[in-house]
C-alpha cells in the first residue's frame, strides 16, 4: 500500500519536499490554470474546533479552483461533539472524503486522527504548530526578498505555535532565526531542541535589539492564542515586545513585516507598522491560497 501523505508538521519532511511545494505554489500563483482540474472529484473535510477566516476560506477556494470541493464542519455539527471518538470519526470520514483538515486546541487530537484515518490529514493549526501558515510565509518572504536560505528573520513576542513553526522552518529552509520573547513565554523546548540538534541557526533570548538588528524580516503574532487561557498579566508582560516603528527602524532598510493575522493593532503591532511600507501581511494572507494548493496537490498524490 502506498504511504498516506499527511501534512501535519514541517518536521516530518525532507527539506527538498518542502522546497518543491514552495516552487509549485509560486508556479500556481503565476499560472493558476496549470492545475485547474487536478483534484476533480476529490473532497476535503475540514473540522474547525475554533474560528478561522483565512484557513477555512483559502482551503475552500483552493479545493474549488483545483476542481474539487470542501465541507467545513465544527465538532458541534458532528457526533464528535456528543462524544463519538476521534478514531471512529476518522475511520468513517475516510470512507467518504479524500483528505481531512483539523484545527484543534489539542495537538494530540491531530495525532489521534492520523493514527486512525485512511486518508491524508492536514494540520489547520494546533496549539503546537501551524505549518500551512509557514508555507505561505516562506512563499511571501521569497517573492519580496529572494531565497530565504541564509537570511535573518526576527520573531518578537509570544513563543507560541507560530514561533515554534518558524523554528522548525529555520531548520528545514536553513535561515537564521532570532527570537525575542520573555523567558516566561519562551517557545516549546522540545521543538527548539529538535531544530538545534539538526544544526539550525536559532537563538532565543529577551534582547529585542539583538534579535532585530539588521533583520531581513520581522514577524510577530497575537499575544493570546486561541488555545491560551492567559489573562491580562501576559499582555502587560509582552508590551515591551511590541513591533513598532522604532523596532522596524533597527531592521534592514528593505525588511518586510509578517503577521499571520488576525492582528490586534496597538498590542503586538502598531497601526503604523501594519499599514507601513514594510508590511506585506495581505500578500501573506493571499499566499495561504497558493501554498495550500501545493500542499493539497502533494497530499493527494498529484505532485512530487
Ligand atoms: N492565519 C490564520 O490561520 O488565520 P485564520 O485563523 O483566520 O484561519
Ligand atoms: N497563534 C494564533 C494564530 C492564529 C492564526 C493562535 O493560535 O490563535
Amino acid at each position: 500500500m502506498t504511504e498516506i501523505r499527511h501534512f501535519t508538521g514541517l518536521e516530518a519532511f525532507e527539506p527538498a519536499t518542502l522546497r518543491a511545494m514552495i516552487e509549485r505554489a509560486a508556479l500556481l500563483k503565476r499560472a493558476p490554470e496549470t492545475d485547474a482540474n487536478a483534484l476533480a472529484g476529490k473532497t476535503l473535510a475540514m473540522i474547525f474546533e475554533t474560528p478561522s477566516t483565512r484557513t477555512r476560506i483559502s482551503f475552500d477556494v483552493a479545493m474549488n479552483t483545483l476542481g474539487g470541493r470542501s465541507i467545513a464542519l465544527s465538532p458541534g455539527e458532528l457526533q464528535l461533539g456528543r462524544g463519538e471518538s476521534i478514531s471512529d470519526t476518522a475511520r468513517v470520514l475516510s470512507r467518504y472524503v479524500d483528505a481531512i483538515l483539523l484545527r484543534t486546541t489539542k495537538h494530540d487530537s491531530l495525532l489521534q486522527l492520523v493514527a486512525s484515518a485512511g486518508v491524508p490529514i492536514i494540520n489547520g493549526l494546533t496549539d503546537r504548530t501551524h505549518p500551512c501558515q509557514l508555507m505561505a510565509d516562506i512563499l511571501t518572504f521569497e517573492e519580496h526578498r529572494g531565497p530565504i536560505t541564509g537570511q535573518h528573520i526576527a520573531w518578537l513576542g509570544d513563543g507560541n505555535n507560530m514561533a515554534a513553526t518558524w523554528i522548525q522552518a529555520a531548520a528545514q529552509f536553513e535561515f537564521s532565526l532570532r527570537l525575542a520573547c520573555p523567558a516566561a513565554y519562551a517557545p516549546e523546548a522540545e521543538i527548539l531542541d529538535w531544530a538545534l540538534a539538526r544544526g539550525a541557526d536559532v537563538a532565543v533570548g529577551e534582547d529585542i535589539g539583538a534579535a532585530v538588528t539588521g533583520a531581513d524580516c520581522v514577524v510577530t503574532d497575537t499575544w493570546i492564542s486561541m488555545s491560551d487561557d492567559a489573562g491580562k498579566q501576559k499582555i502587560e508582560d509582552l508590551k515591551p515586545f511590541q513591533v513598532n516603528e522604532a523596532v522596524m527602524a533597527q531592521a534592514a532598510e528593505d525588511a518586510i513585516f509578517l503577521h499571520c493575522l488576525p492582528a490586534k493593532r496597538g498590542l503586538e503591532v502598531t497601526e503604523a507598522v501594519m499599514e507601513g511600507a514594510h508590511s506585506v501581511v495581505f500578500d501573506e494572507a493571499e499566499n495561504r491560497l497558493h501554498a495550500q494548493k501545493a500542499i493539497l496537490l502533494w497530499c493527494l498524490g498529484e505532485a512530487s
